[in-house]
């Protein structure tokens, strides 16, 4: 069960809604010594984002939480417009959380009008999208790449820009978001930004299901159906923990239980934990991957072998 958040901030939450006005003052955290931990998130806030608070809080002077629907990384066709939204509430579990700062920037403020106004897209002109592991494998068409085209750019971009708005330390990321965390880690390596990254383990509800924003969106009995899902996940670890070591048959065995119940299947894939190329002969450590829809909405999980 997810703990519940308990750790209250000393001093009034504060809601900074520019990147100029963030960036004054992180500079003035910074001259002052203070770490600044960051969780950068859509809003919706769950339990899942409360664990990566409250992992931050502890290490960190100022905590910063941003909230920002990125419509850079959402499709044409996908859910940027109806994505949920609880403002209060999420000002509720940031205070519970020990918030310092909510950064609560709009779009006019991230991608500014320049000659393009519209679509978006158009106003960004530098991305950040060069994210080769080696050769012709790369992070940004594994898994969810080869069905979210243009996804990990947007992603890649905006937190490029967080990062340098609220200059953070540290920051925290859920490993739910598996192949996001890898693009984050690279994007970071590779031009050498000088802030930690720290993965957080997935947290589920007290049935296995992976909390997510975009869990409001299924109905009773499509919430049922998602828990193939997990039970995916539990059956390729019963086979790892018995000592199977084939992985189409992991994967197949994985693939059995999210077909019994979901609408379509992205992908099931046991991938190398870092490149996310799908493994042919068993390696560790390694990542069981999973994306599928039930109804409208896109579901992933996935679980990490050491
Ligand atoms: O994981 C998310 O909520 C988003 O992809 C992120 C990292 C906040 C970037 O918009």
């Amino acid at each position: 069960m997810p703990m519940p958040c308990t750790k209250k901030s000393l001093h009034p939450m504060q809601i900074i809604t520019t990147p100029n006005d963030i960036q004054s003052w992180a500079i003035a955290a910074r001259n002052q010594n203070q770490r600044i931990g960051f969780v950068p998130t859509m809003g919706y806030l769950h339990e899942g984002h409360c664990s990566l608070l409250k992992t931050a809080r502890q290490h960190c002077d100022q905590l910063v939480l941003s909230i920002f629907v990125n419509p850079t990384q959402f499709g044409p066709n996908e859910d940027f417009d109806r994505y949920p939204k609880n403002w209060e509430g999420d000002l509720d579990r940031a205070k519970t959380c020990g918030v310092d700062i909510v950064f609560h920037p709009d779009a006019e403020g991230m991608y500014p009008t320049s000659d393009k106004p519209n679509p978006i897209e158009d106003r960004v002109h530098t991305w950040i999208n060069a994210l080769h592991t080696n050769g012709s494998h790369d992070l940004l068409h594994q898994l969810c790449g080869q069905f979210r085209p243009g996804h990990f750019q947007g992603v890649a971009t905006v937190v490029a820009k967080l990062f340098d708005m609220v200059q953070p330390h540290t920051a925290y990321f859920g490993e739910k978001d598996y192949q996001q965390l890898q693009v984050i880690h690279r994007m970071v390596d590779d031009l050498h930004v000088p802030v930690e990254i720290k993965g957080c383990p997935i947290v589920r509800e007290a049935d296995g299901l992976a909390m997510s924003s975009r869990n409001t969106y299924l109905s009773i009995t499509d919430r049922k159906r998602a828990l193939c899902l997990y039970q995916a996940i539990q059956t390729a670890q019963r086979l790892i923990t018995n000592g199977c070591t084939n992985p189409l048959r992991i994967t197949q065995a994985a693939m059995e239980c999210v077909q019994s119940a979901t609408d379509r299947i992205d992908y099931v894939t046991l991938c190398d934990a870092k490149t996310l190329t799908p493994l042919h002969t068993w390696q560790a450590p390694s990542v069981l991957a999973i994306a599928a829809w039930i109804g409208t909405t896109r579901l992933i999980d996935n679980v990490i072998f050491p």
